[in-house]
């Protein structure tokens, strides 16, 4: 059941639509009469396949307010305005949705989009409050752009994270969210050593396992900051982004925020190395074709400060390291990543078999999870977003 509020941003959910619908999900659409001003019904029945009305007073005898609720096994509403979280936390029922809302007794999840002043209000605070209470799950809104030239809180998360924050609940169904009280920092993306103004050494990550990782966290109750390396991908819904250029920069806020979390996740490529020196004006060319030499100084080993550190926060800390292997005539990619564990000293390493365009800006990836305490589970070529499922499989299960 896809329910549709009045806000701008009903046309994105043309978009959830169509992923629910190519993915083989049967959706009803259910706008609210101030979506149909924004998008009309023939949009969604077109999409949907199936008859759309916004009322209680259509096809009365098939008694459609109480059948919707009752049969679906999940009700999202994306966007959610600030009236329709005030409508849903009293519990109204005076169109179609509103009925829909009451009825159902599966998973529901709110997806609000209004103005940041709008989502900052007092009330609207006390109706997400009052509709987490109860168990309904409010998607935080993303930070941005709003319709005007504002921006701040308030964007509707993109279709693409609804989609997925819905599998999940659809996968998790009413289980209780098991990171729920835990603070996790995870790092992700890849720095950059500036060389002059103009240049940086870099390296290919794009950051999305990192950023899945963050989300999946976020969906499964933690309080998560990202520490975020270059990465060219849009906030995640409810995780707190802290944006970072270098080694270094990366180095100072992951032991910043590590001080206060029970896990850390290393998923950034951090430079092992950097230009031992910036120059201060863009390095030109000789007319005499000579080349210049760059030298080049090791970089802190960020992982393994936060081993080194971890003791020291009053709690035992769950700590996650990455590791890109090749295989080579010294020994195999499982060879060089139960020495990496050992040498690293983190619970965890998640190794990536790289080369061959594997694992770097894809989407998918297939990686083994070793545990120091031997422990090993090769997860099959998924989704992104699953394999950051068990990563945080292996984090729960060591998390005291
Ligand atoms: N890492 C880090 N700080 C660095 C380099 C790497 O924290 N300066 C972290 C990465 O985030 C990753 C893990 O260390 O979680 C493995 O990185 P990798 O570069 O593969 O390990 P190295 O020990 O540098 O080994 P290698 O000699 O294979 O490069």
């Amino acid at each position: 059941m896809l329910g549709v509020g009045g806000g701008i941003a009903a046309y994105k959910a043309a978009e959830l639509l169509r992923r629910f619908a190519e993915s083989g999900h049967d959706v009803t659409v259910v706008p609210t009469r101030a979506a149909l001003r924004f998008v009309g019904a023939p949009t969604w029945e077109a999409l949907s396949g199936k008859p759309v009305t916004a009322e209680v007073w259509d096809d009365v005898h098939e008694v459609p307010h109480v059948r919707l609720g009752q049969e679906a096994d999940l009700v999202v509403v994306a966007p959610a305005t600030a009236d329709l979280l005030a409508r849903a936390a009293a519990g109204l029922a005076d169109d179609l949705l509103g009925n829909i809302l009451l009825t159902a007794r599966c998973p529901v999840v709110l997806a609000p989009a209004m103005h940041t002043e709008m989502w900052q209000h007092a009330a609207t605070q006390a109706n997400v409050a009052a509709l987490r209470e109860r168990g309904v799950v409010v998607l935080d809104p993303a930070s941005g752009r709003l319709t005007g030239k504002d921006t701040g809180p308030g964007r509707l998360p993109e279709p693409a994270q609804i989609y997925d924050a819905c599998l999940d609940v659809l996968a998790r169904g009413s289980q209780e969210p098991d990171l729920r009280g835990r603070t996790v920092v995870v790092s992700a993306g890849g720095t950059r050593e500036h060389l002059d103004p103009v240049r940086f050494l870099g390296n290919r990550s794009s950051g999305k396992q990192g950023y899945a990782l963050a989300e999946v966290a976020a969906a499964r109750g933690a309080e998560v900051v990202l520490v975020s390396a270059n990465a060219a991908l849009p906030d995640p819904g409810g995780v707190r982004v802290v944006r970072v250029v270098s080694a270094e920069d990366l180095r100072q806020a992951v032991h910043k925020e590590a001080a206060g979390a029970d896990v850390v996740v290393m998923a950034a490529a951090v430079a092992d190395f950097r230009p031992a020196s910036v120059a201060a004006h863009k390095i030109k060319k000789d007319d005499d074709g000579t080349v210049p030499a760059i030298a080049l100084e090791r970089t802190a080993d960020v992982l393994a400060e936060v081993v080194r550190d971890r003791d020291s926060h009053g709690r035992r800390q769950v700590v996650v390291g990455f590791a890109a292997e090749t295989g080579d005539a010294s020994g195999t990619v499982l060879d060089h990543a139960r020495a990496k564990l050992a040498r690293k000293g983190c619970d965890l390493l998640v190794v990536n078999e790289v080369g061959d365009g594997k694992a770097f800006e894809v989407d998918r990836n297939e990686v083994v999870i070793l545990g120091a305490d031997g422990t090993s589970v090769a997860v099959p070529e998924a989704g992104k977003r699953a394999i950051a499922e068990a990563v945080w499989d292996a984090v729960a299960a060591r998390l005291p």
